[in-house]
């Protein structure tokens, strides 16, 4: 359970009062709870007994250095899918040997980037790719370990955008065709060293069964790679959903009797672990939502309202260039207001500054009636918030904060104007 709750009539993170925060580092602010990331982190290294499982965290969904220091910390290693996520790794203090690099299009600079850091596996996507690594190892004078990431054909159920692993998606290998390629590389490849097999069906999922279904189908393939090349381990991907309706349900109430079917790390741990622990492979898992997502809240301030000829509008300080996720995935976010109302519900759109109408965080929402000046929580605002963010309409980039009990530490200072510009070069006439 994430550690966002009310005090006294005031949202809090951890112990700190989030008006505290907006006072001190202002708004749009990612706030950090570090003792939720850190609890979660240690439920999924305990759940899967008598199985060699590592965390590989999946940096894509929340990049900033102290949360990889604290992942690598906590032994971590990572699943990264650019030369700019291994850099920031690195800077951060994780160990590029326990870093596994997926990703369909890796350039040779990049690729050149990972060897010499000697990471400890390529994710593989296509048979051109393991032929330009296999070049690169060899006039380098290398052995490049490698992996395939195999496309076991299963729906996900999930967003449209965010499923992997069928055969409509661009990702893997599929998987009539993958023994095949094993033994291609094994009898060209010279300068690939064969390590291991994974797989990633998708993101945001909320029922276990196709987790189920794609490790039956995949595990009688690790065992005959096993055998056959030696391979030492299975990343079996990340994609564990979390709760964004009702992660702030009150006291008496909590989230998982109202949601049964949904996924947790037990409930994932115990379907999986008969199907991987008779294969002897250390398996990695590449949690990057359910490690961090429910960990944070976007701190934003209401500017003003307006009464439309037919809806209620609700103006904030945060656009969807802060948190896209809403506009891109029809993504739900709760929103609470910092200061806690009793029974005075609204129907209300909740909408950013930026010029575009995909510029909502909520539509239709039943919401306590805030009124300008107000201070809301955009809540689950840890995973895919800040890492997609991005400047559009010349916003800079929002500040990020951890929470650690009662101690904050600003983790990203909020861009300035002049660092919005500074990388472009004004022509001299
Ligand atoms: N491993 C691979 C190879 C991946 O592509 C991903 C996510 C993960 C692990 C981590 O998945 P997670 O545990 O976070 O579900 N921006 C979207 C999600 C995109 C996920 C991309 N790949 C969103 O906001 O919903």
């Amino acid at each position: 359970m994430h550690q966002f709750s009310y005090k006294n009539g005031t949202l809090h993170c951890e112990r700190v009062a989030l008006n505290q925060i907006a006072d001190q580092y202002g708004t749009p602010t990612f706030v950090y709870s570090r003792n939720t990331i850190l609890n979660d982190l240690d439920e999924f290294q305990h759940a899967f007994e008598g199985v060699d499982v590592h965390i590989a965290y999946a940096v894509k969904a929340c990049s900033n250095g102290a949360i990889l220091r604290l992942m690598a910390q906590r032994g971590c290693g990572f699943d990264i899918v650019s030369g700019g996520e291994l850099w920031r790794v690195i800077r951060a203090g994780g160990n590029p040997a326990l870093c596994t690099y997926a990703g369909v299009a890796k350039t040779e600079p990049e690729i050149r980037y990972a060897l010499s850091s000697g990471i400890y596996c390529f994710i593989c996507e296509s048979e051109n790719e393991l032929r330009e690594i296999d070049r690169i190892a060899a006039e380098i004078g290398t052995v490049a370990p490698v992996a395939v990431r195999v496309n076991p054909n299963v729906d996900a159920h999930t967003h449209k955008y965010i499923t992997t692993g069928t055969n409509e998606n661009k990702f893997g290998v599929d998987i009539s065709r993958i023994e095949s390629l094993y033994a291609e590389i094994a009898a060209q490849m010279h300068h690939l060293r064969i390590r291991g097999i994974q797989m990633h069906i998708g993101s945001q999922l909320t029922d276990v069964t196709p987790f189920v279904m794609a490790v039956e189908k995949i595990a009688p393939i690790a065992a005959r790679l096993k055998e056959t090349y030696g391979i030492e381990f299975w990343s079996i991907g990340g994609g564990i959903g979390i709760i964004y309706d009702g992660c702030l349900a009150s006291g008496e109430k909590k989230w998982w009797d109202e949601h049964p079917q949904q996924i947790t790390i037990q409930s994932y741990a115990q379907a999986l672990i008969p199907l991987l622990k008779p294969l002897g492979l250390r398996i990695l898992l590449e949690p990057g939502r359910r490690l961090v997502g429910n960990a944070a809240v976007m701190l934003t301030r209401c500017v003003y309202e307006k009464k439309g000829e037919s809806k209620l509008f609700k103006m904030i300080d945060a656009g969807m260039n802060d948190i896209i996720r809403p506009a891109l995935y029809e993504g739900y976010h709760e929103i609470w207001p910092v200061r806690q109302h009793r029974d005075d519900l609204v129907v209300a759109d909740i909408v950013g500054p930026i010029c575009e109408s995909g510029d909502f965080q909520a539509q239709n929402r039943s919401i306590p009636d805030v009124k300008p000046g107000e201070l809301l929580a955009e809540m689950s605002a840890g995973a895919y918030g800040f890492s997609m963010s991005s400047t559009y309409n010349s916003r800079p980039l929002a500040a990020e904060v951890m929470v650690d009990g009662d101690k904050v530490t600003l983790i990203r200072r909020r861009q300035t104007l002049e660092q919005l510009v500074e990388d472009e070069i004004l022509p001299i006439d």
